[in-house]
């Protein structure tokens, strides 16, 4: 069995029509470097119809970057999933750390939006944990993402439109990227987590690294066992930069 490798593009509340069109070209002119990889791109919402136009040819995904947990109604300023889905998203991340921090993102709202995005048919839920720099430092990085994972999934049967995001919060945005070694070890925690959750089909689910990632630390993460690619952020709004990721992840699958 083999894990395609997945690169995924978090512009966060970046980026415009004009580099959507960049950025589209850029994919498109380099998509012969990194055929096995699947790409997915996740703009702004109001930008996914922009970006559905720019690549209705070609072999890129687009996903959302957070959804509500809540099939429609009353909610004013929110996106349900099948809202994101017309707009074309076929992928949602969900409980990113700036919003767990920020935005009201409590375990219990983050396990209802990945049952929102579940039943959706087609939709993949992203689901991004992580420790903060205290917690590491209190050696309780194992524990604190083993508890976000059973609270995000506890009630969940199938893992087949799940991905989990490893995204240790002192490596995101701060340059400071979690070691090869270190990421690893996190991500077969969290393989072994799925394993014993899911059974064999949980060896499928791709494990991807976030925080920090870059054009030349890309190869070596993604040349662990258990990295299946990555979730950028900073590094997803230079062209140059992004399509150097993807052309690192196709290594994984020679
Ligand atoms: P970064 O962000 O690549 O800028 O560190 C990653 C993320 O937050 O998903």
């Amino acid at each position: 069995m083999q894990r395609q490798p997945l690169v995924i593009a978090n512009w966060k509340m970046n980026g415009d029509r004009k580099l959507v069109t960049t950025m589209a070209e850029a994919l498109r002119e380099h998509a012969a470097d990194y055929p096995a990889v699947q790409v997915v791109v996740c703009p702004p919402a109001v930008l996914l119809e922009a970006w559905q136009q720019a690549v209705f040819y070609d072999q890129i995904y687009l996903g959302a970057q957070d959804v509500n947990e809540h099939s429609h109604g009353a909610h004013t300023g929110e996106h349900s999933c099948s809202l994101l889905a017309e707009a074309g998203a076929s992928f949602v991340l969900l409980g990113h750390s700036e919003r767990r921090q920020w935005y009201g993102d409590s375990e219990p709202r983050i396990a209802a939006k990945v049952s929102q995005v579940l039943a959706q048919d087609n939709m993949t839920a992203v689901l991004c944990v992580g420790e903060s720099a205290e917690q590491r430092q209190q050696q309780q990085t194992f524990a604190v993402v083993a508890a976000q994972l059973a609270a995000a999934l506890g009630q969940v049967a199938r893992c087949e439109q799940l991905v989990i995001a490893y995204e240790p919060i002192w490596a995101i945005g701060t340059g400071a990227t979690a070691s090869p070694e270190q990421a690893q070890e996190v991500h077969a925690m969290i393989r072994q987590w799925l394993t014993e959750k899911f059974g064999s089909a949980g060896r499928e689910v791709r494990i991807l690294y976030g925080g920090s990632v870059k054009a030349d630390n890309a190869a070596a993460l993604f040349a662990q066992t258990d990295i299946d690619g990555g979730l950028i952020g900073g590094a997803s709004l230079a062209a140059d930069q992004f399509v150097a990721i993807c052309t690192a992840a196709q290594t994984r699958s020679s």
